[in-house]
């Protein structure tokens, strides 16, 4: 049977960009996890430390749209809005948001067709995070639809922890936090890559003595 290569008109409802972005999800996390256990059976360690992903809830997608001045169509949706499928990747150190955003780079039906590197170039806010934008095909039983979007976020556990705290502050705010906190954001933000510098010295550190020790 031949597929139908399907480029978005095929379709036609918000339960089936549920299902399609779903599967994107899905296809993407079982790589990583494919990726991970590789990379402890090569280096004895995981990169990963966790996983979070999430579809975006219609509401906010309407928002988004409204926001750039789109109708709120599906044709709209898929062609404007990048992280209708979102996965947040946590790792340990900065080292390993590099090796992890290069191994899905390198993935044949995986495409990355925007990159956002946060971490040499934070955001004014303090803001630090590696994001992909990739595209991956999805199979369904009568045909294919390609170029499904899919938004990746890296990031270290002390990174992670910063953005939630900030992304609660500028959702109680509405956006327009008072200038002490988002100062004090700004410190906190300096910390966080101090504490990821100085722990990634460290393992690297402890990881030469094990291998001279033969640990
Ligand atoms: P949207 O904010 O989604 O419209 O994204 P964009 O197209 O401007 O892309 P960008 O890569 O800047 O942001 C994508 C996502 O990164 C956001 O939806 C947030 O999840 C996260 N993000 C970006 N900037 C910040 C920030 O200053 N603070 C926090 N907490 N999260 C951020
Ligand atoms: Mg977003």
């Amino acid at each position: 049977m031949e597929l139908k290569v399907d480029y978005r008109d095929g379709i036609d409802s918000w339960k089936e960009v549920t299902l399609i972005y779903s599967a994107a999800l899905r296809q993407i996390e079982t790589k990583l996890e494919i990726l991970n256990d590789e990379f402890q059976h090569v280096h004895l360690y995981n990169p990963i430390e966790h996983i979070k992903s999430r579809i975006k809830t219609p509401e906010s997608i309407v928002k988004k749209l409204k926001r750039g001045g789109y109708e709120s169509t599906i044709d709209n949706m898929i062609k404007y809005v990048n992280d209708i499928a979102g996965i947040r990747i946590i790792c340990s150190f900065t080292s390993d948001i590099y090796r992890l955003a290069e191994m899905i780079g390198t993935q044949k039906d995986i495409r990355v067709v925007k990159v956002k590197d946060y971490i040499t170039y934070p955001k004014a806010s303090g803001y630090k995070s590696y994001h992909l934008i990739v595209t991956v095909p999805v199979y369904l039983s009568d045909r294919m639809i390609e170029d499904t979007k899919v938004e990746i976020q890296i990031r270290t556990v002390a990174m992670d922890f910063w953005a939630s705290l900030e992304h609660k502050i500028h959702y109680k705010f509405e956006g327009d936090a008072p200038e002490y906190i988002r100062n004090e954001l700004v410190e906190c933000a300096k910390m966080v890559t101090d504490l990821d510098a100085r722990m990634l010295k460290l393992n690297d550190e402890v990881s030469a003595i094990s291998r001279e020790r033969n640990m």
